[in-house]
């Protein structure tokens, strides 16, 4: 059993809320940062962790002081999963800038927010701190009616490696987990015709579910993963396997 603080973006549904649920499991003292309140009635609810910061990782104000708030009431982390994220389906040729903006915003420049606070605590703190960025298979194989979301998520696994080279001397591990289609709200927001080419496309013949993606996670921030930094690793039953 690990006690050490994790804090979870995006864990008040679907993946994060299975992370968090994961990382208690194992041991954790878990944080979950999100915009929108927990869905504490949920069937099958496990234990989520500790404490909560309704927060939305586009406001670096607020991002910043929750996190300064977080260190002082639970402690520095030694774990950040960038979980949080937003799409919704459109044919490029009619997106608009503002649609743009509020996509790289969420996507990406949470992930780049949140790692840049998370990396400053686990450095001051001597800790050598992991970070697990949610990106999408969209990065890597395309997604028709994603374009832009797939462009933030293609940028996540770059920011992810980058960053990898440069924290290695803290003994700071910084991975990538691309899931592919996968049960949840966000999966069942897509027309029916998209979902069903979606499995066809899928080797092992199903979508993912929430647990998938979090026992990858679990197993990138465990010591059994000590030696694996930089990497993106697909779960997503075979649909990439590059
Ligand atoms: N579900 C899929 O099929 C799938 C596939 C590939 C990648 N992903 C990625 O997995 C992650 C989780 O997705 P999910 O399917 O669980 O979606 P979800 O909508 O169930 O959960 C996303 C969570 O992120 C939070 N969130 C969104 N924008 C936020 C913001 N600006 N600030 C703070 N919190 C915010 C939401 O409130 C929600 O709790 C996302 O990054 C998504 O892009 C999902």
């Amino acid at each position: 059993m690990s006690h050490e603080v994790a804090v979870v973006t995006g864990g008040s549904s679907g993946i994060g809320r299975r992370i968090l649920e994961e990382l208690v499991e194992v041991g954790y003292r878990t944080v979950c940062f999100d915009r929108a309140e927990r869905e504490l009635t949920q069937a099958g609810d496990g234990d989520i962790g500790e404490a909560f910061f309704l927060v939305d990782v586009t406001d670096a104000g607020g991002v910043r002081d929750a996190w300064a708030q977080m260190v002082s009431e639970v402690g520095p982390p030694g774990v950040l999963v960038n979980c949080a994220g937003w799409e919704r389906a459109s044919w490029f040729i009619d997106t608009d800038e503002e649609f743009w903006r509020e996509l790289v915003e969420i996507n990406f420049l949470g992930v780049v927010r949140m790692t840049q606070l998370f990396l400053r605590s686990a450095i001051d703190a001597g800790v050598r701190g992991r970070v697990i960025n949610i990106a999408s298979e969209a990065a890597r194989v395309g997604s028709a009616r994603e374009a832009v979301y797939s462009g933030c998520k293609a940028g996540v696994i770059g920011f992810g490696k980058s960053v990898a080279r440069e924290v290695a001397r803290y003994g700071i591990r910084v991975n990538t987990v691309c899931p592919g289609p996968v049960e949840t709200k966000l999966y069942f927001d897509q027309p029916e015709e998209v979902r069903s080419k979606m499995v066809g496309a899928i080797p092992l013949r199903r979508v993912g579910v929430p647990a998938d993606i979090a026992g990858a996670v679990a197993f990138l921030v465990s010591e059994k993963a000590d030696f694996i930094t930089g990497q993106t690793l697909s779960v997503s039953g075979g649909l990439t396997m590059a």
